[in-house]
């Protein structure tokens, strides 16, 4: 047996969505609060200097916004993340925790400095000296991109561990830190600062005083123009940081549209501030929420999506494969592949909840056999039915000759030759059984036809495992 955890399967959207999904709005919620933090220290030194106690102002109403929306969204969402991650792909955050246990503590610690901050900000605005109150905006900024920092290299751990030496080292600091981290710092930081600046057009609006409403969306213009140029020009440099299966799957398998789109968001966000910028008068709170919705679901959600996928066909450190199973041997770790012992003696017999009558594939257990298959080793990746993530059905264009597709999927992922997806070593009798469950998704009658001549065959042969391979096990 290896390790195996029972998988969690979400008919209809894929259970990679749902964690998808969660994740997505804690970002938002996560980046604008960390910009906003970064963005309130420079703009109090600045209100601070020039004497303008109306920016100071502003800060109270944003940090009280993000009070109630960011900090209670991002507080529901993380644990959310957490929950989620955990039964979607209870070995990844495994690999994480094991590596970075002490560095998620240290995150903690920052995140609540940076809670206690925003309290602070908001409700002694006013009721202490202007120093003090400085100091408390330069701690929160300071404790919020911290909090980042910490994330973030977690998050470049995913992609690849940062230095090769991790391999045969381990260590957290080198898992830790890589070009990916620096470069996935920069790029999230311009971004952080564009949300800040859409997100707080929602507060800015409100103000009753023209002249006061003016001057506030004119800053935020302008941190949105520089934080939406500066981050389309370092997609650049994080991009020369992906691994080389990374480039594999943005260069040939993201969707048609995919640049167009990223473009023209990146165009409309520009033209917003720019419009901001010169129609100050005309911005109302409704246009700015529109705006940060269009913001999360046409800029966020592909962004996302796109960093998960081109991290295919690992889920973390570039050894734990999103079907859970671990795929290189990691001596720093102390860790063993398990492709070897899954080549000798397939998932049926070596997964701990296959259901006892499946670990041994005969004609009348065909379908059910490459059920669980699909389940385990594709549906992290694939969504069984016909919404949602990458349908499976829908990559075998209504194919249903069973010893053709079975030939298939062992020719393309026996051998793990196609780089975005895992190495899924399938006996021949492993291989017929998904073969007929993926006919089946699209003609349910010519995978029973074949089930049924399996099964009278069966009246003759003990097993079509014993068929195929000329000899009992
Ligand atoms: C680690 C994630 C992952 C897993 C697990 C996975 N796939 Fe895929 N698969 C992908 C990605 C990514 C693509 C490319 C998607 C695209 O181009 O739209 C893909 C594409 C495919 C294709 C099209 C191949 C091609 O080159 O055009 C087939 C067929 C396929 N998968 C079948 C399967 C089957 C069957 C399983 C389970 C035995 C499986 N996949 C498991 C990620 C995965």
């Amino acid at each position: 047996m290896i390790g195996l955890y029972p998988t969690w399967f979400e008919p209809g959207v894929g259970s990679g969505w749902i964690v998808g999904i969660i994740a997505t709005i804690h970002v938002l919620a996560s980046h604008t609060s960390v910009g906003a933090a970064v963005f309130f220290a420079g703009l109090a030194v600045y209100a601070h200097r020039v004497d303008k106690p109306e920016y100071l102002d502003f800060i109270r109403r944003y940090g009280l916004f993000l009070l109630v929306f960011s900090y209670v969204i991002g507080s529901i969402t993380g644990p959310g993340i957490w929950y989620s991650t955990t039964v979607a792909s209870p070995r990844g955050i495994s690999a994480l925790i094991h590596s970075f246990v002490w560095k998620w503590a240290t995150e903690w610690v920052f995140f609540v400095i940076e809670v206690v901050g925003v309290y602070m900000l908001v409700y002694l605005a006013g009721k202490v000296d202007r120093r003090t109150h400085l100091n408390i905006a330069l701690v929160f900024g300071l404790a919020g991109y911290t909090t980042m920092l910490i994330i973030i290299g977690i998050l470049s751990f995913m992609m690849w561990p940062g230095q090769p030496e991790w391999f045969t080292d381990g260590g957290y600091l080198n898992g830790f830190y890589g070009a990916n981290t620096w470069a996935q710092l920069a790029l999230r930081t311009a971004f952080m600062l564009t949300m800040t600046a859409v997100v707080g057009g929602i507060v800015a609006s409100r103000f009753e005083d023209a002249d006061v409403k003016r001057r506030v969306l004119r800053v935020l213009a302008w941190v949105g123009i520089v934080s939406t140029v500066a981050g389309a020009l370092l997609q650049r440099w994080y991009l020369a940081t992906l691994p080389e299966s990374a480039l594999v799957v943005l260069e040939n398998r993201m969707p048609a549209g995919y640049a167009p789109a990223m473009a023209t968001v990146l165009a409309l966000t520009l033209a917003w501030f720019v419009w901001t910028l010169v129609q100050p008068r005309r911005v109302h709170m409704a246009m700015a929420s529109v705006m940060t919705v269009a913001l999360l679901v046409l800029g966020l959600w592909p962004g996302e999506t796109t960093r998960e996928s081109i991290r295919k066909p690992f889920v973390a450190g570039q050894y734990v494969y999103s079907n859970q199973v671990i795929a290189r041997d990691v001596p720093g770790m102390g860790i063993r592949s398990e492709l070897p012992a899954l080549e000798a003696h397939g998932f049926l017999k070596l997964h701990p909840f296959a259901p006892d009558a499946l670990r041994q594939v005969d004609g009348s257990n065909l379908l059910e056999a490459g059920r669980f298959l699909a389940l385990t080793t594709c549906s992290n990746c694939h969504s069984l039915t016909n919404t949602g993530m990458r349908p499976l059905a829908r990559y075998f264009g209504g194919n249903t000759d069973v010893p053709a597709l079975a030939a298939y999927l062992q020719a393309a992922l026996s051998t793990g030759n196609t780089m975005y997806m895992p190495t899924i070593p399938l006996r021949d009798d492993e291989a017929e059984a998904l073969a007929t469950y993926i006919a089946s998704l699209s003609d349910p009658a010519a995978a029973q036809a074949w089930v049924d001549r399996r099964t009278r065959q069966a009246a003759v042969l003990p097993s079509v495992a014993d068929d195929a391979e000329g000899a009992p096990r």
